[in-house]
């Protein structure tokens, strides 16, 4: 989980964006030949995980925030912070 107020990910220190850059929509950027997704739950709390859905590796940055989860636009698996719990879309 990155530090709220400067995004970095706190086991390396190192600062990916400024947190202003980051709103209510899911944000990719690419780091060290790595994508990456930041969003944000409803409490403010930002986030990141890999832009690929397990799935079929869609990218999670095309996704919708759905009651803070991360809702992938193919098939619509939604994913938690933790992105552990999932649910498809009805
Ligand atoms: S690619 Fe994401 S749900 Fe299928």
């Amino acid at each position: 989980m990155p530090c709220p107020r400067c995004l970095c990910l706190q086991i390396t220190g190192i600062q990916f964006l400024e947190s202003r850059e980051l709103g209510g929509k899911p944000l990719g950027i690419e780091r060290f030949a790595q994508r990456l997704v930041f969003w944000r739950t409803t409490d403010g709390q930002p986030h990141v995980h890999p832009d690929r859905c397990p799935h079929l590796g869609a990218a999670l940055s095309r996704a919708k925030i759905c009651a803070d989860r991360l809702t992938c636009p193919f098939h619509g698996i939604a994913f938690d912070a933790e992105v552990s719990a999932f649910t498809f879309r009805r």
